[in-house]
């Protein structure tokens, strides 16, 4: 487990790969699962406690996450296809992501969750999640849509973090 997968390269806004629509994972072979012990991997590396498969160029609807506190014991979870399927309440947090760089906002969100899904063995989960889980879990299905938490942020502070990135990205030659 601990040497599964390999480090992947994390693609970055505005690269379009982090726009696509992921599809639907048919079938979980030997490809899905070399996809998971990357994705955990390079989460762990980042670190982040949770990754979209889009962000490492595959538009595929998988998510790994590991949001334990203070965690000496890693245990990540996987889970393909997921869907929420009932959501409740608000959350209000600050949001950062490994593909926006440099920035965080307060997004709000719902602060309840249940989400559905099969894990990297095909067998169903059924997830209830409330605070960062809750956080989490929909900001990576986001992902899974093509949307980032920048998209929940006012257009001013969004056009603010452009102009930024353009001046971060110019001085980087
Ligand atoms: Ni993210």
């Amino acid at each position: 487990m601990a040497d599964a997968g390999r480090e992947m390269r994390i693609y970055t806004y505005p690269h379009p790969v982090l726009r696509q629509k992921a599809g639907t994972v048919e079938e979980i072979d030997q490809e899905i699962q070399a996809l998971v012990d990357d994705m955990i991997r390079t989460m762990y590396a980042a670190p982040g406690i949770g990754l979209a498969a889009n962000q490492i160029g595959k538009p595929i609807r998988v998510i790994v996450f590991d949001v334990r506190e203070g965690n000496d014991q890693r245990r990540p979870r996987v889970l393909i296809n997921p869907r929420i399927v009932e959501e409740e309440g608000e959350i209000v947090y600050e949001e950062a992501c490994l593909s926006v760089v440099d920035f965080s906002a307060e997004v709000s969100r719902s602060g309840r969750v249940l989400v559905e899904g099969v894990d990297r063995h095909g067998k169903p989960q059924r997830i209830e999640a409330e605070g960062i889980a809750a956080v989490c879990l929909q900001h990576e299905i986001d992902h899974l849509d093509g949307k980032l938490f920048i998209d929940h942020i006012s257009s001013l502070k969004r056009s603010l973090y452009k102009k930024r990135l353009k001046k971060m990205q110019k001085s980087m030659g």
